[in-house]
């Protein structure tokens, strides 16, 4: 038998168990939020100092998969389900057009109204639009660009290359495969070979898509930039190069296991960091383009938005805040790589000490060009990145996997 005094006491400790001790519910609002894989740690460390400045809420991270069309499927499939997975979105910028369109996010105008605009690059804050209103906030700006090993050019006494045909004469003149390729991109069936091979395209005078919205995709041009692209798996490019995405491009490049390298300015930080093979050995130029024709970069970048179906907009909105003050732009670069999206931190002296290309980078980034806007772009994308692929590993001839390509994508738009 229980004397009344133990019982009590009994009673007490389970229901301190159950509603306040370690193991419960923490009543804290959650915010969830999905991105990609965590390599250097910068989500988790925005997280913990916003946890410390908030210590009444919660973020809880849910790292997906590398390649952005996945985990645009996966914010989708939440969306359609409308089942509140996530309260903050973050977004790649060719997401917002679909998403906006759909009713997915929310706008975010009375939140982040113009003046605080001001301080983001233009075409971040452009690629966050839909119609007229804003969805999402930039946190990582990118565009492509061509890294080469500036030892191997120097020792040679060359410069870098302006046109395909240079690039290509100087990967063969210095590449010495399997040990070392000469040129390395993202040529795996995925949304990075479509920038890659936008970034040709557009370098060859061809396009996708017109001003007035007509498919223009079956030119010559289109056919000779993609004969270029097709032509350099195993002459100039790794046989393993229509399996590589971003990251298998960097850690290649990083071992000095390529000469030159497609890629986005994250990879930057990490080849020169301490202890990197090529740590003071590379540069950096605008993507090559075709003899008489100029140089094109394909606009990345990423920013956060608020999910139409979360329980804590307002929750979400003070965690996107914090994240992208200046102050955590740069602790998630040096974590990362990845480029602030604020104008004032391309003047930073933190960031021109390790960054001195900053200045020139900011060029790139204010010419960068959008890939199609339009609701209908993941459609888009992925019949180009069929064909592209198709012409890469040698399945259709570069000229009818052009013609089917437009063809598919005239019927997408119809
Ligand atoms: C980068 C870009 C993004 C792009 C992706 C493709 O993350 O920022 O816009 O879609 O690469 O792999």
């Amino acid at each position: 038998m229980l004397t009344k005094a133990v019982r009590a006491a009994l009673i007490g400790v389970v229901a301190a168990g159950f509603f306040g001790g370690c193991g419960t519910k923490d009543a804290r609002p959650v915010i969830r939020l999905l991105t990609g894989p965590d390599s250097g740690g910068g989500f988790k460390e925005i997280i913990r100092q916003f946890e410390a400045a908030r210590p009444d809420l919660r973020v809880e991270l849910v790292e997906g998969p590398a390649a952005t069309n996945t985990r645009e499927d996966m914010y989708a499939a939440s969306f359609m389900a409308q089942d509140g997975a996530y309260d903050v979105v973050f977004m790649d910028v060719i997401w917002v057009p679909k998403f906006a369109a759909a009713g997915w996010i929310l706008p975010l105008d009375d939140r982040f109204p113009a003046e605080e605009r001001a301080d983001f690059l233009p075409g971040d804050i452009s690629g966050s639009i839909y119609q007229t209103k804003i969805y999402r906030v930039p946190m990582q700006s990118d565009a492509g660009m061509l890294y080469y090993r500036k030892d191997l050019l120097d020792a040679e006494k060359r410069v870098p290359p302006r046109t395909v045909e240079e690039l290509a004469e100087l990967a063969r003149a210095l590449q010495s495969p399997p040990d070392r390729w000469g040129l390395v991109f993202q040529g795996q069936q995925y949304e990075g070979l479509v920038c890659a091979f936008l970034e040709v395209l557009w370098g060859f005078g061809g396009d996708v898509i017109d001003a007035e919205g007509r498919v223009t995709l079956d030119s010559p041009e289109s056919v000779r930039a993609l004969e270029w692209l097709a032509g350099l798996p195993t002459r100039l490019a790794p046989p393993g190069v229509t399996t590589y995405q971003e990251e298998e491009c960097r850690q290649m490049f990083q071992d000095g296991r390529a000469v030159f390298m497609r890629n986005w300015p994250y990879a930057w930080t990490l080849c020169q960091k301490e202890g990197s093979p090529v740590r003071g050995k590379i540069g950096i130029v605008p993507m090559v383009h075709a003899a008489g024709k100029t140089s094109a970069a394909t606009l990345g970048g990423w920013g956060y938005g608020i999910s139409a179906y979360s329980k804590h907009p307002g929750a979400a909105w003070s965690f996107i805040e914090f994240a992208t003050q200046a102050a955590q732009q740069k602790v998630f670069h040096f974590r990362t790589g990845a480029i602030p999206t604020r104008k004032s931190l391309f003047d930073d002296a933190d960031i021109l000490k390790g960054s001195p290309h900053f200045k020139e980078l900011y060029t790139v980034l204010l010419a960068a060009r959008p890939r199609p806007v339009h609701p209908r772009y993941s459609r888009i994308s992925d019949i180009l990145q069929r064909h592209v692929s198709a012409a890469l590993v040698g399945q259709l001839t570069p000229e009818k996997a052009i013609q089917d390509a437009a063809e598919k994508i005239r019927q997408a738009l119809q």
